[in-house]
């Protein structure tokens, strides 16, 4: 996988796959302390203590189609390469925090990529679950929550309707350098 933004999608479809019915997403880089921290929680099923201390191994999955879950090894793989680390912290019944770091200019650091596209894949592949989305890059923030989105336009409007998906593009557009 080329960008962090990939690797995002996929923990967040865990999130989703698990139940969760507000998954958020916070993305901090700070240049001056040469970090970038992704977090990504959820209000879902959780993992118990035996589930989270396999879940890094790829042959650990409750998927049916196939033996291989390779979204949190992968995303962990990718921080390891870029001097940062995997955490995971979950309870049962209450949900789960995925926070990934990096150092921010190691040169084995991937992009993030295009959060934009992350955000809308989620909200149209899950449009009943709720996402925040926050993201702190150097001062340069941008924010969306699909609770304060669906409050603003009321029931007629569906949360994947292509008009406000084109809005919520919109926000991210200085994202995608990074
Ligand atoms: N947020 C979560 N809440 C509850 N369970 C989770 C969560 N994230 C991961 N899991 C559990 O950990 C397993 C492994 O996750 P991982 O993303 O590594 O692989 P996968 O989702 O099974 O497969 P893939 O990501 O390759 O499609 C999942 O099958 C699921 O049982
Ligand atoms: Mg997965």
């Amino acid at each position: 996988m080329e960008d962090l933004s990939l690797h995002i999608l996929d923990i967040a479809e865990n999130a989703t796959n698990a139940g969760a019915t507000l998954v958020e997403i916070f993305i901090r880089e700070d240049t001056g302390k040469n970090l970038l921290e992704i977090v990504i929680r959820d209000n879902g099923s959780g993992m118990n203590q035996q589930m989270l201390e396999r879940v890094r191994d790829p042959f650990v999955t409750t998927r049916k189609t196939r033996r291989l879950g390779l979204g949190l090894p992968l995303l962990e793989q990718a921080t390891r390469e870029a001097g940062g680390n995997l955490t995971i912290a979950s309870e049962p019944d209450r949900g789960t925090e995925v926070t990934a770091t990096f150092r921010a200019n190691h040169i084995d650091r991937k992009p993030l990529g295009d959060m934009g596209s992350t955000m809308i894949s989620l909200i149209v592949g899950s449009p009943e679950v709720d996402f925040v989305y926050e993201s702190d890059l150097d001062g340069e923030k941008t924010r969306l929550d699909t609770r304060e989105i669906r409050a603003e336009m009321g029931s007629a409007t569906a949360i994947n309707d292509p008009a406000l998906l084109q809005l919520i593009r919109n926000l991210f557009k200085k994202d995608q350098q990074n």
